[in-house]
């Protein structure tokens, strides 16, 4: 069965055709960064990144089916992200899904793209068991899933704030770095001393197991000033490579810490890490160093499909369909849908 996966919840607009059943494997991927088109602003401007969509997205379309040496007629189903995401982003990649499909009557399955995130980890490894937990760290998200099967899902806890990703944009923008902040400041931290400068993990007044990482933001912006340490900012300049990889380095703790407490209070089979952030080799050594000898099995996102992507949205499609092959794309409500996959755990 071939799937034709489209993604542009954001500043990535991704197509792709997978081979699901017989076999199981991508066929062909194009992702069309939006990334210098937003850098010189530091983050992503929303209606030029619907724009951009707009531009590539039949281009890409056609440009993936030629390399997959298929025609829009061998495609038995197309999968399209639904949200969460930029409206005005998913909007084109939703009509052009709902148009491809409506003409040429190929079955049309909407996606969530966290959920997606999440199955992303399955590319790889088709083994990953059931129930598990799942930490999706990205530019939007930082939450940590239970899933008892793959469409039961709960939310154990969230940021109440900026997400992960987010910070560590708003960082890289503050000091003049570049955008995406990510890999920029994943590289800088292995350069530094991360014992240098000592960040606290946030706690929640209320008890609750969410996360907060607004603090961290002003913390490492703040930092040099309150440590009485005079800091050149130049990423070139030690003392500042000892900030941002202490810096780094917490985050990543606090990460860890949670996510460790919630597979104690679950004891899940598998432990699912994804998401853009789930790229940074610092979060992927120290968590592979961390549940090496425990119950759970660990499984990182393939560095291929940690960042947005849409094999993983075909890959989602195709299990909803299969899960459910009378859902009708144009009688569903898909709000509700995704509302009722993410209750929280109570
Ligand atoms: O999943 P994603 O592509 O988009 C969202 O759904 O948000 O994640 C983008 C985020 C950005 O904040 C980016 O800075 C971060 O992932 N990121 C990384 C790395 N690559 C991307 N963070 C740390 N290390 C990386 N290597
Ligand atoms: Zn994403």
């Amino acid at each position: 069965m071939y799937i034709l996966g489209i993604e542009s919840s954001c500043d990535e607009t991704a197509v792709a055709v997978v081979e699901r059943e017989e076999h199981n494997r991508v066929i062909e991927e194009q992702i069309k960064s939006q990334v210098p088109l937003h850098a010189k602003y530091g983050g992503v401007v929303p209606e030029i990144a619907s724009r951009n969509h707009y531009e590539v997205i039949d281009y890409l379309a056609q440009s993936v089916l030629e390399k997959a040496g298929l025609t829009i007629h061998a495609i038995d189903l197309i999968a399209v992200t639904q949200g969460p995401g930029l409206m005005g982003s998913l909007l084109v990649g939703l009509s052009f899904a709902k148009g491809l499909a409506f003409a040429h009557k190929i079955p049309l399955a909407a996606v969530d793209h966290i959920h997606a995130h999440i199955e992303s980890a399955f590319i790889d490894n088709p083994d990953i068991r059931y129930p598990l937990v799942a930490l999706v760290v990205s530019g939007g998200h930082t939450t940590l899933f239970y899933q008892e099967s793959r469409f039961n899902i709960q939310v154990l806890s969230k940021t109440r704030d900026d997400a992960v990703g987010e910070v560590l944009d708003k960082v890289a923008k503050f000091y003049g770095l570049g955008y995406p902040g990510g890999p920029i400041l994943d590289e800088l931290s292995k350069k530094g001393d991360k014992d240098r400068f000592k960040f606290t993990f946030p706690r929640m007044t209320d008890g609750s197991d969410d996360f907060s990482f607004s603090g961290y933001k002003t913390a490492a912006i703040r930092h040099p000033a309150a440590a009485g340490k005079s800091v050149d900012i130049n990423p070139g300049d030690q003392t500042f490579k000892d900030l941002m990889a202490s810096f780094f380095n917490s985050m990543v703790d606090y990460l860890l810490i949670k996510t460790r407490a919630a597979v104690e209070k679950t004891t899940p089979k598998s432990l699912i890490v994804a998401g853009g952030v789930s790229r940074s080799s610092l979060l992927r050594e120290k968590f592979t160093q961390a549940f090496k000898d425990t119950p759970v099995e660990l499984y990182l996102s393939s560095p291929g499909y940690c960042t947005d992507n849409a094999a993983m949205i075909a890959w989602l499609g195709y299990e909803k369909f299969r899960a459910m092959p009378n859902i009708n794309y144009f009688d569903s409500h898909l709000n509700s849908y995704s509302r009722a996959l993410f209750k929280r755990r109570i």
